[in-house]
């Protein structure tokens, strides 16, 4: 057996009368008289090949173990098919049967399954349409990613995972520590902790590491020697927020320039979002199709429209008046100063503008301590990308390239200047004004597929309460 096969997509290329093998988990049989109708995927594409076994050809004992789940090879040939909304079918001569999925207990059998049920046998969830679907077009946005930023000589760069650095100076981090022991006690299954040391110097790195928030940071430092630089990795985020579009572990996607501004920043973003949408629009059809049928009935309509139109460009200053004079009665009341809440983002894309909405330069007290100060001393060139149904999708800025005003305002907000001393030495030698953004990979994926939850667009979801898998 070798690596290289006919995948499913292949086989309906294939001239009416080729001789070839089918791999693949059966979706579905149907019997009728003298003949059984086998729905056969290997997740290579979006449709079934319809597989046809005439009676005789396997014998009864297998037959009836090719149920859903199982998982088959068919030999045979490509044929004509005279069913309509297919060009071709596979007529089966013989089956290998590599692994049966008893009926009594398969768990994916249930059609309409909710996706909530699915999270849970989320091993499993893969070898439906939804999954497969959801899967095949994450693949394709990360490779439409490396391909957008390569075209424009961007160098692809990783970033550590573990750091001791707050890159967001929000604290919302998982501590790295191998003085945290788990015992067995006495209640089998429950394992209690044991903390070996309270002293961090006698920790594994000799001092508090955490799971990176954002390779940012790093980033900056390989921008400042490389100009134009991407990180495309996982960061971890300790938030405690059970919501549809945050999870503990995302990806993110985090370009960085060297002279560039936050103009250049926004742009790049616009065209980042155009290129990588309109890239799965012309290569993922049927299952975009799939979505916009079965998940989000506007979603072509709206995609399309993304990219063929300009985004609106406004400060946080002009989004707030918008809010206050909108007669819109919100949750959590606007004012110049507060943070934008999901329901405000989503009144302002999807009702005021009807489509993307890049907010610039945010009241500095609602941002981090690393973006540059505008000269009113009240606002930062932050910029972020508001998306209609997902709200924010990118976060990004011009960065403070001054020394003394870095290190004024991380002094400012009570930060430690210490563990800053390599990111403020960019500041100190060769300085120069730079900008980049994080894309959340996921919202991404929500926004392109029309998934509600987040948690269904990443294979296995880290949310508080839950790491299974
Ligand atoms: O706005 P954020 O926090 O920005 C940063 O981390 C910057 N260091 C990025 C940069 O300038 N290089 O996060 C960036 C994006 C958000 O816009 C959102 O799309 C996504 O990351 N994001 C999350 N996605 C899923 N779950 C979470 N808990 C997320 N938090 C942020
Ligand atoms: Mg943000």
């Amino acid at each position: 057996m070798d690596y290289r096969r006919t995948y499913v997509r292949d086989l309906f290329n294939l001239a009416p009368g080729t001789e070839a093998s089918a791999y693949g988990w059966v979706k579905t049989r149907r019997d009728s008289k003298g003949i059984s109708f086998i729905q056969l995927s290997d997740g290579s594409c979006f449709k079934d090949l319809q597989v046809i076994v005439n009676d005789g050809v396997i014998a009864p004992d297998t037959l009836k173990q090719i149920t859903t789940g199982a998982c088959v090879r068919f030999d045979g040939k490509i044929v004509e098919s005279p069913a309509a909304g297919q060009a071709v079918e596979f007529e089966a001569a013989g089956v290998e049967l590599y692994g049966a999925a008893d009926p009594a207990i398969y768990p994916l059998q249930k059609k309409g399954a909710s996706f909530e049920y699915l999270r849970d046998i989320a091993h499993l969830r893969v070898r439906g349409n939804t999954f497969g679907a959801v899967y095949r077009i994450r693949n394709r946005a990360a490779f439409a990613t490396h391909s957008f930023f390569q075209k424009r000589g961007f160098h692809y760069i990783n970033t550590p995972i573990i750091t001791a650095s707050d890159a967001e100076g929000a604290g919302a981090m998982f501590a790295v520590s191998t003085l945290l022991e788990a015992h067995e006690s006495k209640e089998p299954g429950k394992p209690t902790f044991h903390l070996k040391s309270a002293d961090p110097s006698e920790d594994f790195f000799g001092k508090p590491a955490y799971l990176t928030v954002s390779g940012q940071l790093e980033a900056e430092t390989l921008a400042m020697g490389m100009t134009n630089v991407y990180t495309f990795g996982p960061t971890f985020r300790a938030e405690n927020s059970s919501t549809s579009r945050h999870l503990a572990e995302f990806w993110m996607i985090e370009p960085e320039m060297a002279f560039c501004d936050l103009a250049g920043d926004m742009n790049l973003a616009e065209e980042f979002l155009k290129e990588v949408i309109g890239d799965i629009i012309d290569n993922c059809g049927d299952d975009l199709a799939f979505f916009n049928q079965r998940i989000e009935p506007q979603l072509l309509e709206t995609l399309n429209h993304v990219v063929s139109s300009p985004f609106e460009r406004l400060t946080y200053t002009e989004a707030i008046k918008l809010l206050e004079q909108g007669g819109e009665k919100f949750e959590y009341p606007v004012s110049w100063g507060v943070d934008l809440q999901s329901e405000h983002e989503r009144w302002l894309t999807e009702v005021k503008i009807g489509r993307p909405i890049i907010l610039t330069d945010y009241p500095k007290e609602i941002k981090a301590f690393y973006m540059r100060a505008n000269e009113d001393g009240k606002t930062v060139r932050a910029m972020d990308v508001l998306a209609p149904r997902i709200g924010e999708i990118i976060g990004g800025s011009q960065r403070e390239e001054r020394l003394d005003v870095l290190e004024a305002r991380i002094t400012e907000l009570g930060l430690p200047l210490e563990p800053y001393w390599w990111y403020l030495d960019l500041r100190r030698f060769g300085s120069a004004p730079h900008a980049g953004f994080g894309l959340g990979f996921e919202r991404l994926l929500l926004y392109v597929t029309g998934m509600k939850n987040i948690r269904d667009v990443i294979p296995y979801h880290r949310t508080p309460g839950h790491a299974e898998f």
